[in-house]
């Protein structure tokens, strides 16, 4: 595991991940003087964390990570900001559960860092041979591999055709359900190589070609971890603790993440969270207002910096008064 290190955490690079959208996020979260106390819900390797801290002499952050690993790289910044970061080991769809008064913002950095696909035994890439874990939090629930030995068909398929959106998914949830009981299911390469197997080398035109297997990893990924499930029951708290005033900043990385916190935020702006959405206005109450319409996404120079942030886009929402 990469040591804590929070000189380059202040730069937003902390020892092996780099902050997306690290500037902009804490602009929205703290400009015109907004100070206080903030909820860093996804705290990873601390990089906005630690902006938030430096933003204000007076902020206070109080973060979650779910990875254990993410809680022993916090040790560094907790020293240095002695009494104004308290950090939970805990989901963040436990938020209910946690005392944090009145918050003056709120950032959820959705998904993984860095450290997660660059740490062979955590089982996130097919770039390593390792055990296919793939948990977030490894202290609890179930592995990947457990998962494809245990799920039932439709959990298969939520996971490899919805969550991964894989169009294969036929052929990789037979192939799955064949290799049970088999080598095949318990560790990356051997994964990897069953899905590619069925799903053969895809290209996209005009773009390089992904990995055979890089859906249907993603689909077990979010499965395994709950992905979506999570974010839908914390925006809502997470929104209600803030001030009047305040802002929620959330960045994902993929558009099933991205679609929950359009309707959220949406609902919450008293705009129709789809298409389909065709309820009166007066059936609406407007309870913030959308910063940008359209979502932030990072810049060529820090996509050219830092590749994995080229999924990235960021919305942002300011508590109003309740109409
Ligand atoms: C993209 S990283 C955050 C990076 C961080 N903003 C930084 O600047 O270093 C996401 C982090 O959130 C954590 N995480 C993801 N989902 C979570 C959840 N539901 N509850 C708590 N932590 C979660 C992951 O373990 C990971 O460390």
């Amino acid at each position: 595991m990469p040591s804590a290190n929070p000189d380059k955490a202040a730069k937003g690079s902390s020892a092996g991940h780099s902050s997306v959208l690290l500037n902009e996020a804490v602009r929205f979260l703290t400009e015109g003087e907004r100070s206080g106390c903030f909820l860093d819900a996804t705290f990873g390797g601390g990089g906005h964390c630690r902006a938030l801290l430096e933003a204000h002499a007076a902020n206070r952050v109080i973060a979650f990570d779910c990875d254990p690993e993410a809680i022993e790289r916090s040790a560094a910044l907790q020293q240095a900001y002695e009494g104004r970061l308290t950090l939970h080991h805990r989901n963040f769809d436990e938020l209910a559960e946690v005392e944090t008064g009145p918050l003056d913002g709120a950032l959820f950095d959705l998904g993984l860092s860095s450290y997660h696909f660059d740490t062979p035994e955590r089982g996130f890439s097919f770039r390593f041979a390792a055990p296919l874990d793939m948990r977030l939090n490894t202290e609890e629930g179930m592995t990947a591999r457990e998962f494809l030995e245990t799920a039932d068909h439709e959990a298969l398929v939520t996971a490899i055709r919805n969550y991964g959106e894989e169009t294969r998914w036929r052929a990789v949830v037979d192939a799955i359900e064949n290799a049970r009981g088999t080598e095949r299911l318990s560790d990356t390469l051997q994964f990897a190589s069953l899905i590619e197997s069925v799903v053969g080398q895809r290209r996209v035109q005009g773009r390089a070609p992904i990995h055979p297997a890089t859906r249907s990893f993603q689909g077990i990924r979010i499965a395994v971890n709950r992905e979506l499930e999570v974010i839908e029951t914390a925006l809502p708290v997470a929104f209600e603790r803030l001030k009047t005033g305040a802002r929620l900043v959330v960045i994902s990385f993929h558009s099933l993440e991205d679609r929950i916190v359009k309707r959220f935020f949406r609902r919450m702006a008293g705009r129709p969270e789809h298409g389909r959405d065709n309820r009166p206005q007066q059936d609406r109450v407007v309870r913030g207002r959308e910063l940008i319409r359209k979502p932030l996404r990072p810049s060529e120079s820090e996509i050219a910096a830092n590749p994995r942030a080229r999924s990235a886009c960021m919305r942002v929402i300011e508590k109003g008064e309740l109409s």
